[in-house]
């Protein structure tokens, strides 16, 4: 038998967890801006005909507003007739944690952080001066990675799957993962910015590195400014 390198391991039925833990998001806060008004593409079945993985990242960096327009259309929890996110979610449970790791976007440190759905801010968890070695370690040497401006990694919580129907949370999360995943590819491909997809990584180096040990990690994507053929 074939075992699983996403460890999913549920608990019985019980309370469905608060969706903004105050715990989750501690230390420094970094608003971010408006997502980007001038978009490169706002047309849906053309952006669904671009829609490709892109690897080749160029230099220039990726700016704030960018950064925020993908997060915005990803997660963010909106508020306005009704309060929802812009993906579906199994019993409304909300079961993804998003983290981030600042290489190349201006006027943000390099490091680890958290995005907070609702504040649609940032948590500085770690800064780092070099993360290479750990990135090509984490990502089994898939080197486009550590030319990428910022890796966008979804993390699972596993209570908030798994409080209605327990047997279903792994089946759940990863499929809610897709959904973020897909939200993600398109927000970039709208800025004419590159993303891939990254699943295969090192379970244990990328749950540590992102400080998700809570949250396992189930879907990455890199995001850069589009370089070579990318
Ligand atoms: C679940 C999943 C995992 C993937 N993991 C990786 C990966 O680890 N590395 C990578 O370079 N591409 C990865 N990809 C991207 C695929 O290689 C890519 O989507 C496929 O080749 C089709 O190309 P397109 O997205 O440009 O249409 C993954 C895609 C999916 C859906």
């Amino acid at each position: 038998m074939i075992e699983s390198t996403f460890p999913v391991h549920t608990e019985g039925q019980g309370l469905k967890p608060d969706f903004i833990d105050p715990n989750f998001y501690q230390g420094r806060e970094i608003p971010l801006p408006k997502p980007a008004e001038n978009l490169y593409e706002r047309d849906f079945t053309q952006l669904s005909k671009k829609r490709k993985s892109g690897r080749a990242y160029s230099k220039v960096t990726m700016t704030q507003k960018q950064l925020s327009h993908i997060l915005y259309y990803s997660y963010h929890l909106m508020e306005d007739t009704r309060v929802h996110l812009p993906v579906p979610t199994a019993c409304n449970g909300r079961s993804l944690r998003l983290y981030l790791c600042i290489l190349n976007v201006l006027d943000l440190e390099k490091g680890i952080y958290k995005y907070h759905p609702k504040n649609h801010s940032l948590f500085l968890v770690q800064r780092f001066s070099d993360a290479e070695e750990d990135l090509q370690a984490i990502f089994l040497k898939q080197n486009f990675l550590l030319k990428a401006s910022c890796l966008l990694a979804l993390g699972a919580h596993l209570p908030s799957a798994s409080y209605k129907y327990p047997s279903e949370a792994e089946k759940f999360i990863l499929l809610e993962a897709g959904h973020v995943g897909q939200q993600i590819q398109l927000a970039a491909e709208s800025l004419n910015l590159a993303s891939c997809p990254v699943a295969k990584y090192d379970q244990a180096l990328a749950d540590a590195f992102f400080q998700a040990e809570e949250t396992p990690i189930t879907y990455v994507f890199s995001l850069g400014t589009r370089g070579g053929l990318g």
